[in-house]
């Protein structure tokens, strides 16, 4: 399904895009599993030996999504490599949970920064490659927070419904140069990021889940590989919820 594509995966050490990562390669394509500091290195060259072991191709590049020089080189770097850009997932997500009440600008603006400015810097290098070639695909990563609102996550959920409005209007711009530009809306997956929950409110919320499960990084891959996959150009500008049937 994406033989011979080349995909950077941003914030895939770990969690979903790890999965992702893991997931594209055995449909063919070369990944670049992206990470964004000096200690993230190591377990982003695990996911990549790990690839590689398994017959794929990958490699780690090191960039902060909200940094454009950073974001620049790594995409430079990209198609030196492996010649081209054929998929961006932006994945590279981070959490800062709290009241509005007890929520500080600093954290408010510090989750803005890189869920929905490193989704833009990201995109806005990443699609320019992509129109030049004629041919591109950009996955973003909002999330039901970002649908619904949820407590304690005001800048989160800012951020990814932000991602939607971001989605929409690049696929408006993109669509004439055979770019497109979909977003994928995870529920309650399992990743190092919801292994923080406690107990009892994870045994609440899969009580709430129609399908009674809570979700795994391949279930939002497979989704990933088919807006990624030449078969889905005739979609763009579309958020694609994966939660197990949460809202309807
Ligand atoms: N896990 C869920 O239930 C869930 C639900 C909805 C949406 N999501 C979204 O899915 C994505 C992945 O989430 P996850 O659960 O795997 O989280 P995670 O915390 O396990 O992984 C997030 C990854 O992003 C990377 N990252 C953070 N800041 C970065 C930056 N500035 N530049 C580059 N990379 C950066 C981290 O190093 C990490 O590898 C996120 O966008 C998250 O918001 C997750």
């Amino acid at each position: 399904m994406l033989k011979d594509r080349v995909a950077i995966i941003t914030g895939s050490s770990q969690g979903i895009g790890a999965g992702i990562a893991r997931y594209f390669t055995k449909l063919g394509a070369s990944v670049v599993v992206n990470y964004p500091f000096d200690s993230e290195a190591d377990k982003a060259n695990e996911v990549v030996k790990e690839i590689i072991a398994n017959g794929g191709k990958a490699i780690a590049l090191k960039a902060n999504v909200a940094s454009e020089e950073e974001v620049k080189q790594m995409v430079e770097d990209t198609v030196k490599e492996f010649g081209k850009l054929d998929i961006l997932v932006n994945n590279a997500g981070i959490t800062r949970d709290s009241s509005v009440k007890k929520m500080s600008v600093e954290n408010f603006k510090m989750v803005i920064d890189t869920n929905l400015v490193g989704s833009f810097i990201t995109s806005k290098v990443a699609a320019e490659v992509m129109a030049a070639q004629g041919y591109g695909r950009i996955i973003n990563t909002s999330s039901i927070a970002g649908q619904e609102g949820n407590f304690g996550q005001a800048n989160y959920a800012a951020s990814k419904a932000g991602v939607l409005g971001l989605t929409k209007t690049l696929a408006r711009e993109y669509a004439r140069k055979g770019v497109t530009v979909n977003a994928v809306s995870p529920g309650f997956i399992r990743t190092p990021m919801t292994d923080a929950i406690p107990e009892d409110i994870r045994t609440n919320m899969i009580n709430e889940i129609p399908v009674k499960r809570v979700g795994e990084p391949e279930d939002i891959a497979a989704a990933a590989a088919f807006l990624g996959s030449e078969q889905a150009g005739f979609i763009t500008g579309q958020l694609l919820p994966i939660n197990g049937g949460l809202n309807m």
